[in-house]
């Protein structure tokens, strides 16, 4: 089975990325799942019924989250209607939504996906490794195949925690830096790392927003309005080969996709 996960999509340009590039990558690669991190896809923060339907008319299967799930009010109906889109699975015992999910799409064999968020420099949300722990017994009973989404601040956080569960996932890919790292392998249990995706969207940029806003910020100390930036618009991510059977990684490589909007036929509307 073939993996696409694609990196936190960063408001409206990260979206027409998706539309016009994962077609495109599904039948070059031979993708059979597409999972992308959809936190940043509304406006840059959070996510709505709206731009989740944009991602998922792209073609992609699943979609999952992080700290900036919350940003959008409409993201309540999101959590607790669609099965395929989740959040982080250590958040409170009682919030709303999923932290995982198995799919079984087509012929092929079943997914299990799971989300988690880090600590480090984050929010102090139930501590991930244990959640994780417990999680991932449960969903092998289910299925080898189990693909995390560690969205975490901390590269030690991250590795730690696909260490941890080496042997026991398919892959630990890390978001939520928005800096694609080129530390992709396979540990030897067989899980397939990186510990950061990257984000699709305009990286003429800082993180995906607009520069001088970002800079007035750090030199000045005061609230600024971030918009989501326009140029040089990229689909990062990663693609990472599982066996079917075992749900071994066979083999893990980095993604990063120039989109030029121009070589579109949509409108071209701001968001
Ligand atoms: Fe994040
Ligand atoms: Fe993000």
């Amino acid at each position: 089975m073939k993996v696409l996960f694609i990196g936190d999509i960063v408001g409206e340009p990260g979206r027409k990325a998706v539309k016009a590039l994962v077609p495109i990558l599904k039948k070059q690669h031979a993708v059979d799942v597409v999972i992308a991190n959809g936190e940043n896809s509304a406006g840059g923060s959070g996510i709505t019924p709206k731009t989740a339907e944009d991602i998922f008319s792209a073609g992609v299967n699943v979609i999952t989250s992080g700290d900036h799930l919350w940003d959008q009010k409409e993201v309540t109906l999101l959590l607790a209607e669609e099965t395929r889109f989740l959040r982080p699975l250590n958040y409170p015992k009682g919030t709303v939504g999923n932290g995982s999910g198995v799919f079984h799409l087509d012929r092929l064999p079943q997914i299990a996906v799971l989300n988690l968020q880090g600590r480090v420099f984050m929010a102090d949300l139930d501590n991930p490794f244990a959640a994780a722990l417990k999680e991932v017994e449960r969903l092998r009973q289910i299925t080898p195949i189990v693909f995390v989404d560690m969205h975490a601040e901390a590269t030690s956080e991250k590795i730690a925690m696909a260490r941890m569960l080496d042997g026991q996932v398919s892959a630990v890919i890390g978001t939520h830096t928005h800096v694609q790292t080129a530390d992709e392998q396979i540990f030897p249990g067989g899980t397939a790392y990186l510990s950061d995706a990257g984000f699709t969207g305009p990286h003429e940029s800082v993180l995906g927003r607009e520069i001088e806003p970002v800079i007035k910020r750090f030199l000045t100390n005061t609230p600024q309005r971030f918009a989501v930036a326009k140029e040089r618009i990229q689909l990062q991510g990663v693609l990472v080969e599982i066996h079917d059977q075992t749900g071994r990684a066979l083999a893990i490589q980095r993604i990063s996709e120039s989109w030029n909007p121009t070589m579109s036929t949509s409108d071209g509307q701001g968001n």
